[in-house]
């Protein structure tokens, strides 16, 4: 079979070793008799496909003891929302390009975020410059910001400096190359430009702002990060193939050399599901 080229954002180009696995795996996984798109997804066997999707992204990202890793669904655009309802309605927002302007429009839509930079004017042709300070209101619950933008084609060469929790959309440059996750209190992307298929979204996060929920009352259970993180992301019925598949390009990334710059302390071993 001749390989087409596909240069699109996404869903985009999966590595063919991954998605030649998936194929040889589809109707009968690892001669278990049944595909993982039947598998129950509170069986052992996925939960030790779930954890080795964990633990593969933890290792690629040297994921500190005080960070997890979530699989989640909705895509980036729910993560607009979930954003401000968990971590607070006043964010101060960079728009550099479409995304991050409907990042801040869904926050307009829970509470009253700041635009603290924008380059709207100048049709989004740059990011800030790294000289530049970003004047972050005092009490601002987290400062957002797109590392790439993918329409405009601008992207972050460095992190904001931030003396709130830092909040970063990867959507479309997670994994694309070596992140140190340790200045960001979180960081989401859709699965589908760079990690796996569509219908998978990744968030990383410090464990302070994932499982505890200081939020108002009225966001539901399953648009909270802590109930997600206490599950362990199997609150409900998870995208188990698309994790699957997210774990074989996560393979594939660590069979090239993966990325261990940051020397931390080892993560404890996953725990086990108790649901
Ligand atoms: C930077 C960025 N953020 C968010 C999105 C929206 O992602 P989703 O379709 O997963 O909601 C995209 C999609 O292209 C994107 O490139």
């Amino acid at each position: 079979m001749s390989r087409k080229h596909n240069f699109n954002a996404g869903p985009s180009t999966l590595p063919l070793a991954a998605l030649e696995k998936a194929a040889a795996n589809l109707v009968d996984h690892e001669g278990l008799g049944l595909s993982v798109l039947e598998m129950s997804h509170r069986s052992k066997d996925f939960e030790a496909i779930l954890a080795h999707a964990k633990e593969t992204l933890a290792g690629l990202l040297s994921l500190p003891a005080d960070y997890d890793v979530l699989f989640l669904q909705g895509g980036a655009s729910q993560q607009f929302a979930m954003v401000p309802m968990n971590l607070g309605s006043g964010g101060a927002y960079v728009t550099t390009g479409a995304w991050s302007q409907k990042a801040l429009a869904e926050a307009k839509v829970v509470g009253e975020p700041v635009e603290i930079w924008t380059d709207k004017a100048d049709n989004f042709r740059k990011v800030p410059a790294e000289s530049e300070a970003l004047a972050v209101p005092a009490g601002a619950p987290f400062l957002h910001y797109t590392t790439n933008n993918t329409i405009f084609g601008t992207q972050f060469h460095y992190v904001p400096k931030a003396s709130v929790p830092l909040v970063a959309d990867m959507s479309s440059d997670f994994l694309s190359r070596p992140i140190d996750v340790r200045p960001f209190g979180l960081i989401y992307a859709g699965a589908q430009k760079n990690a796996g298929p569509s219908g998978v979204t990744i968030v990383v996060g410090r464990k302070s702002i994932l499982e505890s929920f200081a939020g108002p009352k009225w966001v539901p259970t399953i648009l909270r990060y802590e109930t997600h993180a206490k599950a362990d992301s199997l609150y409900n019925t998870p995208p188990t193939f698309g994790i699957y598949l997210c774990s074989l390009v996560f393979d594939w990334i660590r069979a090239q050399g993966g990325w261990r710059r940051w020397p931390v302390a080892p993560r404890p071993r996953p725990r086990a599901s108790t649901t």
